[in-house]
């Protein structure tokens, strides 16, 4: 089954085919118009979606050599809802069109399920931390549609806390591949910084493994931390801040993760969303003794192939949407 994915819940515009021998096209348009304001305008967004959404989905058509695919999938959330309504109605008009079947994908069970699209990718269960720029979630992934939230942030989410400290240095937007790239340069002890733990919060779901929730993440006071440092009289480079940052960000990753390990005795991990394209973190999840897949970096920041993969999943699995879903700004990964 080809499944054609469509991806515009944010800045990227994405098209994508996915299909039994796997990723068939993949293509990916990043709107640059949002760097000039530091952030993502969603109004902008969603105008450049419905400028490139045609041109992006024949590219993907065309390289995948298809002229008609056996399903459209789209993200339907979470995201920014005037972006994901470009490409769901637009995925929705391809389906009535081609009479085909539709299926609405959440955005973070893409992210989530992403490691299984490559070949050395995991079986159930496995833990899957996401780090994206709006979320934070360590996840344990017990089957399709299965998934218990272990840990997440109570406040910014850890691509969020990149975007941030990127543009207190002036380093544009996103922050994060900036951040990663002048840290190579500096020394990750340089500046002293806490790994902020919020308070124990009661358990979500009666069933958590964590009941406690005791794994939950924090960022938003080592933004603070940072700012404070580089007011200070004698702030270090910014190159020893960036790595003196990115240290705790991805120490406090790494310690939820072992200790989720720890918690539920599974030893599969994989990792997904933007932050997981960063350089140390990727390093420092090989040091943990885990069983782990690190999806290619160009599938862990958004893009389509996740969308139509865990799209066709959910269509194997005999699901499909009638072309009334509608979008959903907030939408937990497993929920109906
Ligand atoms: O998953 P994604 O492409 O979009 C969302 O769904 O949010 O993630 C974007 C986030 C941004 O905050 C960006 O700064 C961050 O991922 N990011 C990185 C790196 N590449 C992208 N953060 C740290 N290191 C990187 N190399
Ligand atoms: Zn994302």
């Amino acid at each position: 089954m080809n499944v054609l994915g469509i991806e515009t819940s944010c800045d990227e515009t994405a098209a994508s085919v996915v299909g039994a021998a796997g990723v068939l096209s993949d293509v990916v348009h990043t709107q640059e118009i949002h760097a000039e304001y530091g952030g993502v305008v969603p109004e902008l967004a969603g105008r450049a979606h419905a400028d490139k959404i045609v041109s992006t989905m024949a590219a993907a058509m065309a390289r995948a050599g298809i002229e008609k695919p056996d399903a459209v999938a789209a993200t339907a959330g979470p995201g920014l809802i005037g972006a994901v309504l470009v490409g769901l109605c637009f995925a929705k008009s391809l389906a009535a069109g081609w009479g085909v079947p539709f299926i609405g994908v959440n955005h973070l069970e893409g992210h989530l399920l992403s490691a299984t699209l490559e070949p050395d990718g995991p079986d159930f269960p496995f833990l899957s931390l996401v780090v994206s720029g709006g979320h934070t979630s360590l996840y344990l992934a017990s089957g399709l549609g299965d998934y218990e939230v272990l840990a997440e942030t109570v406040d910014d989410a850890a691509g969020e806390a990149f975007d941030k400290v990127a543009r207190m240095m002036g380093l544009g937007y996103p922050g994060g591949p900036a951040v990663d790239k002048m840290a190579a340069q500096g020394d990750p002890w340089a500046v002293k910084l806490p790994r902020p733990q919020p308070k124990v919060r009661p358990p979500k779901t009666p069933s958590g493994h964590v009941g406690t929730r005791a794994l939950d993440m924090s960022f938003s006071g080592l933004k603070t931390a940072v700012r404070a440092h580089l007011e200070s009289a004698q702030p270090a480079s910014p190159e020893d801040v960036c790595a003196s940052f990115q240290q705790a960000v991805v120490d406090v990753l790494t310690n939820r993760v072992a200790r989720a390990m720890d918690i539920t005795g599974v030893n599969r991990v994989t990792i997904a969303g933007g932050v997981a394209a960063n350089t140390q973190l990727r390093a420092a999840m090989g040091t943990l003794g885990a069983e782990l897949c690190l999806p290619p970096r160009h599938r862990c920041t958004d893009n389509a192939a996740m969308i139509a993969h865990a799209g066709r999943l959910r269509l194997l699995n005999g699901e499909r949407h009638g072309l009334d879903r509608g979008a959903r700004a907030q939408w937990v990964p497993g929920a109906v």
